[in-house]
């Protein structure tokens, strides 16, 4: 098997399920240590249980800058350093504004916005201390969506924002970054079985007006090792994938 990671350390937030998870086990088998990252200390100890020496589980909330600011440091401590940031966890919920909870809006603010803000902060010195190394390179890679390059349905409202917002964020990173070798990219996914999909709706929707029904979280993780395994000189910036039959 191709091990192209060998040597390096990627962070990954949100590793407890779906896309992180799938995430992880594909960083780990090209080769990185992965550091999982989510609230559920159960999910991410049985991965790294799977994952072996692979893999350690940090339990960490990414709406709390203090705590991901020390498990960064507890991850630089433990595995050396952090080539690859994958920032990975959100929420989403899809209701129209006159009937929404404004706390589910502030809470995919958090999540979606917030987290991708505090954990990057962390990284920051990490990822320009790593592409001043051997390896020469360093990658963020943010799982957007669909959702953050237009709005496709108005019940979209607040989580197509925080998309959005992650998407400016990682394009002026990009440009800042781009002297110093630190890549930085967007995944844009489609509809992806997971439990976000599967607990709002979404999936169950697809599935009965897509012939071959939505992508798997692999499908994901498979674009973002694409990614982060590319040679020095060249930088995948966005990758939008959805299932075969998704219109919008
Ligand atoms: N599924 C889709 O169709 C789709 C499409 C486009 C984009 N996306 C994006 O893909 C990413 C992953 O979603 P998914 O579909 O794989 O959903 P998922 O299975 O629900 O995974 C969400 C992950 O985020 C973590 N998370 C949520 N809140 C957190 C918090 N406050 N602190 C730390 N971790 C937190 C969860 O872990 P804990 O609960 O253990 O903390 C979980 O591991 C999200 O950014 C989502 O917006 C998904």
């Amino acid at each position: 098997m191709s091990t192209p990671l060998e040597g390096t350390t990627a962070v990954v937030t949100g590793a407890s399920s779906g896309i992180g998870e799938a995430t992880a086990r594909a960083l780990a088998s090209a080769g990185a240590r992965v550091a999982l990252l989510a609230r559920r200390r159960d999910r991410l100890e049985s991965l790294a249980g799977e994952l072996g020496d692979r893999a350690v589980a940090y339990e960490v909330d990414v709406t709390d800058d203090e705590a991901v600011a020390n498990t960064v440091e507890e991850v630089v401590r433990d595995l050396g350093g952090v080539d690859v940031l994958v920032n990975n966890a959100g929420y989403g919920s899809m209701t129209p504004a006159a009937e929404a909870d404004l706390a589910e809006w502030r809470r995919m603010v958090d999540v979606n916005v917030g987290g991708v803000l505090g954990t990057t902060h962390a990284a920051l010195p990490h990822l320009v201390k790593a592409a001043e190394g051997a390896r020469g390179i360093a990658d963020v890679v943010t799982i957007s969506s669909v959702a953050g390059r237009k709005v496709a349905f108005p019940a979209a409202n607040v989580y197509a924002a925080t998309k959005h917002a992650v998407g400016a964020f990682s394009e002026a990173l990009r440009q800042e970054l781009a002297g110093r070798h630190v890549r930085v990219g967007l995944v844009e996914p489609g509809l992806v079985r997971s439990e976000l999909t599967e607990d709002n709706g979404a999936a169950q929707d697809a599935e009965s007006s897509m012939e071959l029904g939505l992508m798997e979280a692999e499908d994901i993780a498979d674009a973002v090792v694409y990614m982060v395994t590319r040679p020095r000189r060249a930088a995948v910036n966005e990758m939008l994938v959805r299932p075969t039959g998704q219109t919008r």
